[in-house]
């Protein structure tokens, strides 16, 4: 059962991110402590899922997607703490406990973001189980530096922000949330189809329209929840973006509008995989989960 299985790989990547974070006693132990709080805290871990699913649907074995499952959620892990911090959302509570900044000080928390981002260039660059095809490795820096950085999740971070109080067109707004948000998601799925170097570059392709797919619909369910989701269940402060004003789906299409346009983005999202078989059926099920998921 695909329920079953997500759970496994979720397992799998606690793991397999204790393994990789430095010790909490290794000096300088608040900082190592600040990454550990932030990456071990919790989450979904649904970046790592779907380099596992992706992975799986091309043939790659889970020995091979330990290092690209751990790095994505690095990079994920330090977007939330800077997100959270103040000059961001300045959200208190993260995973149902205070925010990485109100335990360890603005400071430290920012330097731990900084350093999750190293490290996941650090797992990807050297870990020893992966694809050992140097071409491979270098194409995979490339996406996840490119899915992290001004033209990805930290560009949409920086629109989010200039967006703040102001309303965005439809065009804009998504423009928004395939950047800060969908970048990432994109990349997942693309760092675990490459772990198996032989993938035929039309289902890369394919794999990668999937992505586009549900990484926007990761966030516009993300908005919608911050409207009908409760604090407890998500583990972070219900109506965030209406106290700050943000631009969102639900804001500009309605709550139905918005669960139109997911619905939309997740036929599309099943259309993308036609040409796989039962193999993609855990990636079919998950974009589901993404529209629908209770936080
Ligand atoms: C929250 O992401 C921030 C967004 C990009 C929408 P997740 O909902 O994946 O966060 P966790 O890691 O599961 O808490
Ligand atoms: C966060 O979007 C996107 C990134 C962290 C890159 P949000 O600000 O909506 O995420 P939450 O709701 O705080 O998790
Ligand atoms: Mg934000
Ligand atoms: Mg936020
Ligand atoms: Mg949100």
């Amino acid at each position: 059962m695909v329920a079953e299985l997500i759970k496994t790989y979720q397992a799998r990547v606690e793991l397999a991110l204790d393994q990789c974070l430095p010790v909490g006693d290794l000096h300088p132990g608040d900082l190592h402590q600040a990454m550990r709080y932030a990456v071990l805290g919790g989450g979904k871990r649904i970046r790592p899922v779907l380099v596992y699913l992706a992975g799986q649907a091309v043939g790659a074995l889970p020995e091979v997607l330990d290092g690209p499952a751990c790095a994505v959620e690095f990079i994920h892990a330090y977007s939330l703490i800077h997100d959270d911090l103040p000059a961001m959302d300045d959200d208190d509570l993260r995973h149902g406990q205070p925010t990485c900044h109100k335990t360890f000080g603005e400071a430290l928390a920012i330097l731990a973001g900084d350093a999750l981002q190293a490290l996941a260039f650090q797992t990807l660059g050297q870990d020893p189980a992966m694809t050992p095809d140097p071409a491979i490795r270098l194409r995979m820096l490339g996406i996840l530096a490119q899915a992290a950085g001004s033209r990805g999740m930290v560009g949409g971070q920086a629109i989010d922000l200039a967006a703040t109080g102001r309303e965005l067109s439809l065009a804009e707004l998504e423009n928004m949330h395939i950047h800060k948000t969908g970048a990432l998601i994109r990349a997942s799925v693309l760092l675990g189809a490459l772990s198996q170097p032989t993938t035929d570059p039309a289902l890369l392709e394919r794999l990668d329209r999937y992505a586009k797919c549900i990484g926007l619909a990761f966030q516009i369910r993300d908005d919608i929840l911050d409207v009908v989701g409760d604090t407890a269940t998500l583990g972070k402060p219900q109506g965030s973006d209406r106290v700050l004003n943000k631009p969102t789906y639900p804001a500009l299409l309605g709550l139905e509008g918005a669960r139109e346009h997911a619905q939309l983005l997740h036929q599309n999202a099943l259309a993308s995989l036609d040409a796989f078989g039962s193999e993609a059926d855990p990636l079919r099920w998950i974009a589901a989960y993404i529209v629908e998921r209770p936080s």
